[in-house]
């Protein structure tokens, strides 16, 4: 079923028209698709249902575009980011393109699905922005950070499962609810990730939130956790780039604290949260993905 998904964004792709827009398009590799699996999941596969996962793709794929140029990120996906290969302009344009062909298509799908993603886009947008504001100096605002990651991340997934939900018929309150708790714990799993793994396993930069000024939970526990000298050396390295020693002390700082343990365990506690929220409902195979979504390494 996922390739029908496929082939109906290929399909809003050639709509358009433009065959530099497709050529850029199919040079895009695909990500893990989680938005789509949570929506087929939850309602099945019908017409509607396709767009609607199709139109989340291609909205999740224009923030991802928008994100590389807003992070400076130079990879995507395994490789060359779109603003790497094609610049800044292209990757604003084609990431404009796709989301205005995705609102433009989910107004066929149902108004109350319309309306619900689109107010997603709004507070992704929103949590852009707020993400852009925090990094721009060091902070240790816990709250902040977690209102921005609903925002950016959270919100879409939320959305994602709130209207497969309503084109299913089944009860939306409780499905938005596991899109938002596995929205929120998603942001917080790619934030350890960033820390704990290479760059080829996550196929974009690695160790690259802090050098971009993003004070993520890690790096929040951290400084709460430091001695005064060694707090005002990890302020030092806000938005720096980082020597191979500088990023050796952050991690091994982090191993000393057991900050990634405490991190983790604050998304577990959403996951588990998810998890057992799908049980009551007989939902095995939303519970599997709300599992597979701690234990990932990309
Ligand atoms: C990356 O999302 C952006 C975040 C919200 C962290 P995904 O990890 O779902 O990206 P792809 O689609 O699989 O590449
Ligand atoms: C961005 O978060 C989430 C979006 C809404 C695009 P990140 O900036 O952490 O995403 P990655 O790590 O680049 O995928
Ligand atoms: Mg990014
Ligand atoms: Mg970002
Ligand atoms: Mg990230």
């Amino acid at each position: 079923m996922i390739d029908a998904v496929e082939r109906k964004i290929e399909q809003y792709i050639s709509e358009l028209g433009d065959q530099y827009v497709f050529r850029l398009y199919k040079n895009i590799p695909h990500g893990k698709r989680l938005r789509t699996k949570l929506i087929l999941k939850i309602a099945g596969s019908s017409l509607k249902v396709i767009k609607t996962a199709a139109t989340v793709e291609m909205i999740h794929a224009a923030s991802l575009l928008h994100d590389d140029v807003i992070d400076d990120a130079d990879t995507r996906r395994g490789q060359a980011s779109v603003n790497a290969s094609e610049g800044n302009k292209t990757a604003i344009m084609m990431g404009d393109i796709l989301y205005s062909k995705a609102f433009f298509e989910l107004n066929s799908v149902s108004s109350e699905v319309a309306k619900v993603i689109s107010n997603a886009v709004v507070q992704l947008s929103l949590g852009e922005l707020a993400d852009v504001e925090l990094s721009k100096s060091f902070h240790t605002n816990r709250e902040a950070y977690l209102k921005m990651l609903y925002q950016k991340t959270a919100s879409l997934m939320e959305a994602s499962a709130e209207s497969a939900a309503i084109l299913a018929g089944k009860n939306r309150k409780a499905y938005r609810q596991y899109g938002h708790n596995l929205g929120l714990a998603f942001q917080m799993i790619d934030d350890i990730l960033d820390i704990t793994e290479d760059s080829k396993t996550l196929g974009k930069p690695a160790l690259h939130d802090f050098v971009e000024g993003k004070v993520t939970l890690p790096y929040i526990y951290l400084y709460e956790k430091l001695a005064d000298e060694d707090r005002e050396f990890l302020v030092s390295l806000h938005r720096k780039r980082l020597s191979e020693e500088e990023a050796l002390w952050i991690k091994s700082a982090m191993k000393k604290h057991h900050i990634i343990e405490k991190s983790y365990n604050e998304a577990k506690v959403l996951i588990d949260e998810a998890i057992e929220s799908m049980e009551l409902l007989g939902e095995h195979d939303l519970s599997n993905i709300a599992k597979a979504m701690i234990e990932r390494k990309f």
